[in-house]
């Protein structure tokens, strides 16, 4: 069965998609098999991130309305990370039961599920929560963005108290915390009261990616250890890199 995990934020722009699909990267990379279900309904993105745009026919509510079959739906980037994307607009045939009979339909073929999940925290939100194993926060180290995570993460676990819960920072840079304008770590890790899972450095590298560049090797360690750690391996966190 895969584990299924949704994403999010509160705040948009702090890179929920490129960090799905960073990390579905960093999951192959250790042989696990990885489908990523676009969620912005509406505002997909993932299908530019990866690359893939042009190949995209149905999306997932396709899937659910019985357009096509489920296999005919996912587009696989290079014959490796599969993904699901986003319908065009939100549908009455979008529920809480619908959404996790698909995901049930994906459930023997892949290891790992990611579910990208739209800016904001409303009705949607609370579909996808009742259908996932696992929320995990985007979040950059900025207060604003620190506190609508908060309340992201707050009302999800409404939904349902048990999900396992983690935090990836984004944007990182250290020279900025020196100057006082972003965040310390621990002090993004109080104010949103979740385990740190990884720190993804601020790269230009990562911004060009839907242009076609490829992570520095500095940039892709981020996301492999980080994938490590979602496995359950022990990966220290580089604290030199940190203060
Ligand atoms: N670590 C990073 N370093 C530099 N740029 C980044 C990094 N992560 C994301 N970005 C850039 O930030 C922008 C927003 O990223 P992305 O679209 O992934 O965010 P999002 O949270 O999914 O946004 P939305 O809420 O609109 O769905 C993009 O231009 C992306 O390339
Ligand atoms: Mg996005």
């Amino acid at each position: 069965m895969a584990k299924k995990i949704l994403v999010l934020s509160g705040k948009g722009g702090v890179g929920k998609s490129t960090v799905c699909a960073c990390l579905a990267d960093g999951l192959k990379d250790n042989s696990k098999s990885v489908l990523l279900v676009d969620a912005d309904v509406g505002f997909r993105s993932l299908d530019l991130i990866m690359r893939v745009g042009d190949s995209v026919v149905y999306n997932w509510l396709d899937v659910i309305s019985g357009n096509c079959e489920a296999a005919a739906a996912p587009v696989i980037k290079e014959n490796e990370v599969a993904l699901l994307s986003a319908p065009p607009a939100f549908s009455d045939e979008i529920t809480a039961e619908s959404f996790g009979e698909l995901l049930g339909k994906y459930d023997i073929d892949y290891d790992y599920i990611l579910i990208d999940a739209p800016a904001g925290s409303g009705e949607l939100h609370k579909i996808l929560a009742g259908s996932v194993d696992m929320l995990l926060l985007v979040v950059t180290p900025d207060p604003i963005c620190v506190r609508s995570a908060e309340v992201a993460i707050d009302r999800a676990l409404e939904v349902k108290p048990s999900l396992e819960t983690a935090m990836i920072i984004n944007r990182f840079n250290k020279l900025e915390v020196m100057a006082g304008r972003q965040m310390k770590l621990d002090d993004v890790i109080d104010g949103t009261h979740t385990r740190l899972l990884g720190v993804i450095p601020e790269s230009d590298s990562i911004r060009l990616i839907p242009s076609g560049e490829e992570p520095t090797k500095y940039a892709a360690s981020a996301f492999e250890r980080t994938a490590k750690r979602l496995l359950g391996e022990s990966v220290k966190f580089r604290i030199k890199d940190f203060y």
